[in-house]
């Protein structure tokens, strides 16, 4: 296969002795040396192929005739076109690629250049990042840099007489960013912040929005916007109330009805092939139905009518708090918000929730929303930006996380897929060059749920560092997530970082003015008898969300996974744990944990360097200690506040 010369495997070790490394990096250094290692910056992500311009394809020209023809080693690919196939799926047999249209086909050569064979066909339909992108190019929740959407030519401007003007797009990055995400299978993209601004859908940016269609359109990549819930009431629409915005937002009001059908019409007569909207409502003080006592389907319906002759979507958010149910234990809150809503939601709305009921925490059991909405269509929403998971400082495969999710929510219940996306203007695209790796298995997994991280793992690792069979790396990436709970958040706990930035430990965490459900000491509840969140029957009883068995097996202190035990249970510092610790001990045993296995990686690292070209080591390399450094803090900061409450 062209991408992986194999240059070495690093050998394969369960107990990561030190000694027999050494031995064997010995050995393979020198094959490596003789090989030589090209010096990489991360750009080309996992697409490194050599341009070869050779290999003859035959069947129609299309992006899949145009990668292979380029990149593609062997003398000669056949592409048919095979109505039997069903829709964006492809089969690979020798060197013929069949599919019933050309999307199926590239999605086809992307697999055949990744060493891929046989018969496949993508599980979920939508498979949709999420870009929290700002007009004025910045990220909410982005580490690697800008947007590569937006910018303003001129902030100045804007602030001295409030004009926006968007910068020229860069269409070479946008085409790089199309071919990436087509070769794992994405096929949508939401092109700004949920927090979207009124701007959005100003006619200067919907000019944009279709210069952007026009480039991902080719590789399969539909575009939706993130909307406004008051937008009329800042914005024009052709032909309603003379041109000029509107008083209200109230989704019953023929006027804002009339409203978004010309927005959906002008956005629709330039981009024919529009996905739709993305709504947050009425959740961290963005506008929304409630403002005009309507529901959440009454402003969901309202949006997907205006899309609906045009063959839109609405992917509705659940994610609120502090709205109609504000003072209940906020997990609870989107069940106590929809549950009643089920099956009044038009039939092309999407209830896009997170996996976890609080906000994409290192460990979160599974939403529960995902058990009470029978009769909606339904949607999950991942983070592939590592807000709460050291962000593009730490090393976190994520693949694992959402692999133990769909364990819980079974991917037969959902309709797509939503992934918060990591990409910013950095070298890289996403900061530290094992953010690559979320990217890609958040692709990988929507195309297929099915597949291990393990052998994400390895596609990945194959592809963007020349290793093969690398148990070594591989077992760092799997180990990432488990360590990562360990140090930040063991045995359930859960929101006990810095205010607003996320990033570091702050269990003493309260400030008078925040809203409580932002504070760390609501979530730990530590005091003198002991740790955590009582949300059984006889607490919050958000026990009783879930389905059974779950909702019987949290509820008991007895049966509840240790895994999750601080998130249902407030338990006293004297309870044993299944070690025969005390919680106390624990505590303090996990957090050692989460350390060492830190510690491991880092020698890990050191031991690959022959393997690894120096920029993209020396990049890691620098991360990776500063990622030990704050595991340190972790451990220090959180035992030691803890350890105050301990008798
Ligand atoms: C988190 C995140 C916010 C984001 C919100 C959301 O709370 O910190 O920045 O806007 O999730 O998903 O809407």
């Amino acid at each position: 296969m062209k991408f992986s010369k194999k240059v070495v495997s690093l050998h394969q070790r369960t107990s990561y002795r030190h000694e027999k490394m050494k031995k064997i990096a010995l050995m393979i250094l020198a094959i490596a040396s003789c090989i030589g290692i090209k010096a990489e910056d991360g750009s080309r992500l996992w697409l490194r192929y050599d341009m070869v311009q050779k290999t003859r394809v035959s069947g129609p020209e299309c992006i899949a005739a145009e990668e292979l023809r380029n990149y593609y080693t062997g003398d000669k690919v056949s592409l048919v076109i095979d109505p039997t196939i069903p829709d964006e799926g492809y089969r690979i047999e020798g060197t013929t690629i069949k599919a019933s249209s050309e999307l199926g086909l590239m999605y086809g050569a992307y697999a055949m250049l990744r060493g891929e064979k046989g018969t496949s066909v993508p599980y979920f339909k939508l498979r949709i990042l999420n870009h929290w992108d700002n007009l004025d190019g910045s990220i909410e929740r982005g580490y690697a840099g800008r947007s590569i959407f937006w910018d303003l030519e001129d902030p100045q401007t804007r602030r001295n007489s409030g004009q926006w003007k968007p910068k020229p797009i860069n269409a070479q990055l946008i085409k790089e960013y199309a071919r990436a995400n087509a070769s794992i299978g994405i096929n949508g993209t939401v092109l700004n912040n949920v927090n979207a601004s009124p701007m959005m859908l100003s006619t200067i940016y919907i000019n944009k929005v279709k210069e952007f269609a026009d480039i991902l359109r080719p590789y399969g990549i539909k575009v939706y916007l993130s909307v406004n819930f008051g937008s009329p009431m800042t914005i024009s629409a052709k032909g309603v109330n003379g041109g000029k915005p509107l008083k209200t937002a109230d989704p019953l009001d023929k006027k804002v009805q009339a409203w978004w059908k010309a927005k959906a019409k002008e956005i629709y007569t330039q981009i024919p092939d529009f996905g739709g909207f993305l709504v947050k409502a009425n959740s961290e003080g963005q506008p929304g139905p409630f403002d005009y006592q309507r529901t959440h389907a009454d402003g969901a319906n309202m949006l997907a009518d205006a899309v609906k002759p045009f063959g839109g979507i609405i992917m509705w958010r659940s994610f609120v708090y502090g709205a109609a149910h504000k003072g209940e234990d906020r997990v609870k809150q989107a069940v106590s918000e929809f549950k009643d809503l089920d099956g009044k939601f038009n039939d092309n709305v999407i209830l896009q929730s997170k996996n976890g009921p609080l906000d994409f925490q290192p460990r979160e059991p599974y939403a529960p929303i995902f058990d009470n909405m029978r009769q909606t269509k339904q949607m999950a929403e991942l983070q592939i930006t590592q807000e709460y998971l050291g962000q593009s400082r730490h090393l976190v495969y994520l693949a694992p996380m959402w692999r133990e999710f769909f364990g819980y929510v079974s991917p037969t219940k959902l309709v797509g897929i939503a992934g918060v996306a990591n990409i910013g203007l950095d070298k890289n695209w996403c900061g530290h060059h094992f953010s690559q790796a979320n990217w890609y298995a958040f692709g990988r997994l929507a195309w297929n749920p099915n597949l291990t991280s393990e052998e994400i793992a390895d596609e990945w690792l194959a592809q963007t560092f020349n290793v093969s069979n690398s148990e070594a790396l591989k077992s760092m990436m799997l180990r990432s997530r488990e360590a990562c709970v360990d140090y930040m958040m063991p045995l359930g706990l859960h929101h006990i970082f810095k205010f607003d930035h996320h990033y570091g430990p702050e269990p003493d965490g309260f400030k008078a003015h925040y809203p409580l459900e932002w504070c760390p000491v609501y979530y730990h509840k530590a005091d003198k008898e002991g740790l955590g969140f009582d949300r059984t029957h006889t607490g919050s009883d958000a026990t009783s969300q879930y389905r059974e068995p779950y909702c019987s097996l949290y509820d008991d202190i007895n049966t509840c996974p240790e895994r999750y035990l601080l998130w249902f249970h407030h338990v006293p510092w004297t309870y044993r744990l299944k070690s025969g610790n005390t919680l106390w001990e624990e505590l303090q045993a996990r957090y050692d944990r989460g350390v060492c296995e830190v510690e491991d990686f880092v020698r890990i690292w050191q031991e690959a360097k022959p393997y690894i070209d120096e920029q993209r080591w020396q990049e890691t390399n620098e991360r990776m200690q500063h990622q030990l450094e704050n595991a340190k803090e972790w451990r220090q900061v959180c035992l030691d506040y803890f350890g105050t409450f301990v008798k």
